[in-house]
């Protein structure tokens, strides 16, 4: 598949959008930095909160820090649940029951309620066995990105 461009221009700070490439959704986030405060907050409650475990062949090298990103405001993941691949929620903020009180938001699957935080690291205790995947993109300019 061709790669796509898309410009980040009109996604506001805690917003997010989503991107077709290849025929799967990619989720772009615009995370604040209340969102970004977040991760360090979650990592003991993760699968693979540094994201070189179970889920090393799941993100670029250049993905492969605690944002998952290359500039940490914005997350480029495949929203495609690592289960049996439905498409996640977008749960930008903490939700009460029946979910998770110490969930901090992140992306929740309605199919068998895994849990994803705010860069797409999959919960402990869930189904799904890996963190979201990011697909390869790089930044053309400040504003835009491309994926593929
Ligand atoms: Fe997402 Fe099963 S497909 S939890």
């Amino acid at each position: 598949g061709a790669p796509v461009t898309q410009s980040l221009a009109k996604i506001e700070s805690g917003q997010m959008l989503t991107v077709s490439w290849r025929s799967l959704p990619v989720f772009v986030l615009n995370r604040s930095k209340a969102q970004l405060a977040t991760l360090p907050m979650v990592d003991s409650r993760l699968v693979d909160p540094k994201s070189d475990g179970a889920s090393a062949d799941q993100q670029p090298k250049y993905a492969q820090n605690e944002a998952r990103s290359i500039k940490p405001e914005w997350l480029v993941v495949i929203g495609i649940c690592t289960h049996l691949g439905c498409v996640p929620d977008f749960v930008p903020e903490i939700k009460p029951e029946p979910f998770d009180p110490e969930w901090k938001g992140g992306f929740y699957c309605p199919c068998h309620k895994s849990r994803y935080d705010l860069a797409g690291r999959v919960f402990q205790g869930v189904p799904a066995p890996k963190n979201l995947p990011v697909p390869p993109y790089h930044f053309v300019d400040d504003n835009t990105i491309q994926i593929g």
